[in-house]
């Protein structure tokens, strides 16, 4: 079995009393990965590496040029190591390898592209000041990051908080979920690979509470700590950083809804909607997991929706045809499976199928109250709702705690338009479903987060903002 160690100061190693987890395939139900198990020491000798890489070392002092160039040759190699990184994630929690390749793995180069680019690229302000002054603002590093990262797409939300961070000229720890180690320790490895100087992206393994993700949050000599999971971790994390002022950047889950009028195009509609819940058998932040379908055509778009679902390709991950595969764990197929034996609605479809798979479920006459339709449940689970009007459908769709995103399909410009200022959600997508844009912003109301990650947003949490004022004095007359 192949093993994978934390990456510290440049060097890849073991925990300093030998403790190391399994990695679960949850498609084999079996260990596939031998991952070295970090606690509170390796996170203190992490985040000391990045604090010397960060006061002492190059990496900050670079210019922009030859920051990105390192940036883009790390990219260059997530390429070229886009099969292995991929099966990575898929071994680790049971994404499709097919999705892997075709959507975590670009995005991931492209991130790190991109941002090279966008810290390049910037400008900052000057500011024309009366009686002989003059002022401009400077964007400094902020300095340690330590990023906290879930399991549901490994690499790729690891990638969008370190590669910002290290564009801005941070230093890194990355603490990646758990059950989803490995691909993290082959991004270490490749940023070394890459001509990264050592302690500049650090990887420690571990556990959250009382552990290394517990000593990451509370150690001091850290600048920022971005985070992406459940919003319950949220304000633990939270509540640990305020005690050192620590800047915290939170993506948290979410409760979307999906809004399908009675005038859209229907075969669209579907479609996306499909794609809304079942992509990475709905363990997707970003999911569509409340439809809400216009009455006249009900029972029109239920029968293809149902009739969809029922067609998608479940089973094993590593094959490319599977369209959806287990979920991610044992604890979360409980989680999931509790969920659906306690829902009171009528099941159109699906249910629990082989081992840790969920089949693509439809849940018809479920209240507004109930659990399945309140909590995110994150899962390849929709809950379906009728609805009469606009006013009636936007008061539902924002009757949740969460607010990250929501879908709608219409072909009426105006109610598309009306509809998108209605709700309360960081991303609405009209007639699509995940498409980004690296300039936007991307982040949550409420419960769904705290800050935007993107373009100017990202630049913001990751550097000090800084105003220089000096003295012009005039020639003397
Ligand atoms: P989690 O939010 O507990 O874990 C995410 C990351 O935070 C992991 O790296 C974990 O080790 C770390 N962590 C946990 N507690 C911490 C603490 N006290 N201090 C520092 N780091 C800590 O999510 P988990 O346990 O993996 O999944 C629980 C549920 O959360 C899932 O069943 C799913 O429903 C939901 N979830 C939602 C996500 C989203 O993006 N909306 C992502 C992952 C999970
Ligand atoms: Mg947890």
């Amino acid at each position: 079995m192949d093993s994978f160690g934390h990456i510290i100061d440049g060097a890849e190693r073991e925990s300093a009393d030998g403790a190391s987890m399994s990695s679960i395939d949850p498609y084999l139900r079996e260990a596939w990965a031998e991952v070295a198990e970090g606690g509170t020491a390796e996170a203190a000798l992490a985040v000391t590496a990045a604090r010397r890489a960060f006061d002492e070392g190059p990496w900050p002092r670079m210019g922009f040029a030859e920051r990105g160039a390192a940036l883009h040759r790390l990219a260059g190699l997530i390429d070229e190591n886009a099969a292995e990184l991929a099966m990575a994630d898929t071994r680790d929690m049971g994404k499709p390898i097919t999705a892997a390749m075709t959507w975590d793995l670009p995005r991931t180069a492209q991130t790190f592209r991109f941002f090279a680019d966008h810290a390049r690229l910037a400008t900052a302000e000057t500011y024309p000041m009366d009686s002989g002054h003059h002022g401009y603002s400077r964007y400094e590093p902020a300095g340690v990051v330590a990023a906290i990262a879930p399991w549901n797409y490994p690499l790729m939300l690891e990638s969008s908080k370190v590669a910002p961070a290290l564009a801005w000229g941070n230093t890194v720890v990355l603490k990646p979920a758990e059950t989803t180690p490995v691909s993290a320790t082959m991004l270490g490895r490749l940023a070394l690979e890459a001509g990264i100087p050592p302690g500049v992206v650090n990887v420690v393994h571990g556990y959250g509470p009382m552990s290394a993700g517990a000593a990451l949050t509370e150690d001091p000599r850290v600048d920022r700590i971005s985070f992406t999971g459940e919003s319950t971790t949220g304000r633990v994390i939270t509540a640990a950083a305020a005690r050192n002022l620590t800047p915290v950047s939170l993506e948290l889950g979410g409760k979307g809804a999906n809004i399908v009028f009675a005038d859209a195009d229907l075969d669209a509609a579907v479609s996306w909607s499909i794609k809304g819940i079942y992509t990475n058998a709905g363990q997707v932040c970003l999911a569509g997991s409340r439809l809400y379908v216009e009455r006249p055509i009900l029972d029109d778009f239920l029968k293809r929706f149902v009739g969809a679902a029922e067609e998608l390709v479940t089973g094993d991950p590593k094959d490319p045809a599977t369209e959806l595969g287990p979920v991610a764990s044992a604890e979360h197929h409980r989680k999931v499976s509790r969920y659906l034996r306690e829902c009171p609605g009528t099941v159109l479809t699906g249910g629990g199928g082989e081992g840790w798979l969920i089949r693509p479920t439809v849940i018809a006459d479920v209240a507004a109250d109930a659990a399945i339709q309140r909590d995110e449940v994150f899962g390849p689970v929709v809950t379906v709702t009728p609805f009469d009007s606009e006013a009636e459908v936007v008061r539902a769709a924002n009757d949740t705690r969460y607010g990250l995103s929501a879908l709608l399909f219409t072909e009426n410009l105006s109610r598309a338009h009306r509809v998108a200022r209605r709700l309360r959600a960081g991303t609405i997508w009209v007639n699509c479903f995940l498409v980004r844009d690296l300039r936007a912003p991307f982040g949550g109301f409420a419960d769904s987060g705290w800050g935007r990650e993107g373009g100017e947003f990202s630049r913001e949490f990751y550097t000090e903002p800084k105003f220089v004022a000096m003295t012009v004095p005039e020639l003397p007359s």
